[in-house]
């Protein structure tokens, strides 16, 4: 089986789904791969460096396009219509936003999985490129808040007086909220974290952090440890519930998806205007919308003293250390195919390849977009 890896530019990427460390147990596994010249150039990796890994470096992306069996990509492809026909496409493709591409596919007879769909369990979790991105965002979001912050995040008592610690507000604490309540942890912030998830609470007092006591009349996790969309009712009398603590915060960072919808709205205009002039809100739920009413993607505004940043593909700023946890989870889930002659097989009864395959061999299976 031929992997191919192409560069990618849309949305500020840098990233790489394959460094050459993982290559030698792919080659060892039966793999044979395929780069686009310049594909590690945004992490100081040479072509010479891919090669010496045993990699096949070819000038353009239609060279690896038309010689690979399986494509690797970070994103839905660009311009799916010029792909050759018959192929298997592995990535991170958020397909529910990009219906005509995935009709593309279909109609070209490819075969297709999306790493966004697999299972949060254990034999699934070195795949998980999710929880890899989710991390190093959460981290990153915090020192994007720091750094717009005229403040400082630890308590500090000098000479010169004592500068009173910051105050975070962390809202959703999943694998990102988790990281962010981490590292303002570290930098000496107090902290304080919420989650609809019942669950979330010892994961967040586990970390030194206080959890909010909002209560909401139901559960808000659904099977899988995922959270479910509220209704509108339900979101109302959470943003209620939410505001004072939203005030009295000098940063909020908010990291609440649910997995194939837009983000909930938790921090409405009114909730910003209350906020102190000088606070700073990073919204990582940007790319699915935000979790703040005006939140404009990919935008830095400052409303009325309050700075709202609404970073997308915040792991891309990071793009050494999220091209090794790539590389990895790539890798595993190719393992899934590997001693397989030379082509995947679906193998209905593998729980992770039937949460994952959208379409087999251009036909649209088990689960609905
Ligand atoms: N076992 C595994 O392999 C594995 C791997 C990764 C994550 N997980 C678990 O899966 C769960 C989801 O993690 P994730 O980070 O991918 O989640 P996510 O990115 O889908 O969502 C982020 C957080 O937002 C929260 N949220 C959604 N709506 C909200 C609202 N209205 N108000 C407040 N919070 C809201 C969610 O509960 C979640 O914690 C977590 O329990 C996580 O620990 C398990």
């Amino acid at each position: 089986m031929r992997v191919g890896i192409v560069v990618e530019k849309r949305f500020g990427e840098t990233r790489v789904p394959l460094i050459p460390e993982s290559l030698r147990r792919l080659r060892e596994w039966g793999y044979h791969i395929i780069v686009q010249a310049g594909v590690g150039e945004s992490i100081f990796l040479s072509d010479q460096e891919y090669k010496a890994a045993g990699a096949e470096v070819l000038p353009n992306p239609e060279a690896v396009y038309e010689a690979a069996d399986i494509l690797l990509s970070l994103h839905m492809p660009e311009s799916v219509e010029s792909l050759p026909t018959g192929k298997t496409l592995i990535g991170i493709l958020q397909a529910w936003r990009y219906p005509e591409a995935l009709k593309a596919l279909e109609q070209k007879g490819w075969t297709v999985f999306a790493l966004e769909k697999l299972p949060r369990i254990t034999r699934a979790q070195s795949m998980d490129v999710l929880s890899s991105m989710a991390a190093l965002a959460g981290y990153k979001a915090v020192l994007l808040a720091a750094n717009h912050f005229l403040r400082v995040f630890p308590m500090m008592t000098t000479a010169a007086g004592t500068l009173a610690p910051a105050r975070v507000l962390v809202i959703g604490a999943g694998v990102a909220g988790l990281q962010a309540i981490a590292t303002a942890r570290r930098l000496g912030a107090q902290v304080e974290g919420y989650d609809i998830r019942p669950a979330a609470k010892e994961q967040v007092e586990s970390l030194g952090a206080k959890f909010l006591p909002l209560t909401l009349d139901a559960s808000g996790e659904v099977a899988g440890g995922y959270a479910r969309e509220l209704s509108p009712e339900e979101q109302r009398l959470q943003r209620e519930a939410l505001a004072t603590y939203v005030t009295r915060s000098d940063i909020v960072i908010t990291t609440a998806a649910v997995p194939g919808r837009f983000a909930p709205k938790l921090i409405s205009a009114d909730m910003r205007k209350a906020m102190k002039p000088g606070s700073v809100i990073v919204d990582l739920a940007a790319e699915t919308g935000g979790n703040c009413e005006e939140t404009l993607p990919g935008k830095i505004q400052v409303l009325n003293g309050v700075t709202l940043i609404a970073p997308t593909n915040l792991p891309a700023t990071l793009p050494v250390h999220a091209s090794q946890m790539l590389s990895r989870n790539f890798s595993e889930f190719l393992s899934l195919f590997r001693q397989k002659a030379d082509k995947p097989k679906l193998h209905t009864e593998d729980e992770i390849l039937k949460a994952t395959c959208l379409l087999w061999e251009g036909k649209p299976l088990l689960q609905p977009v």
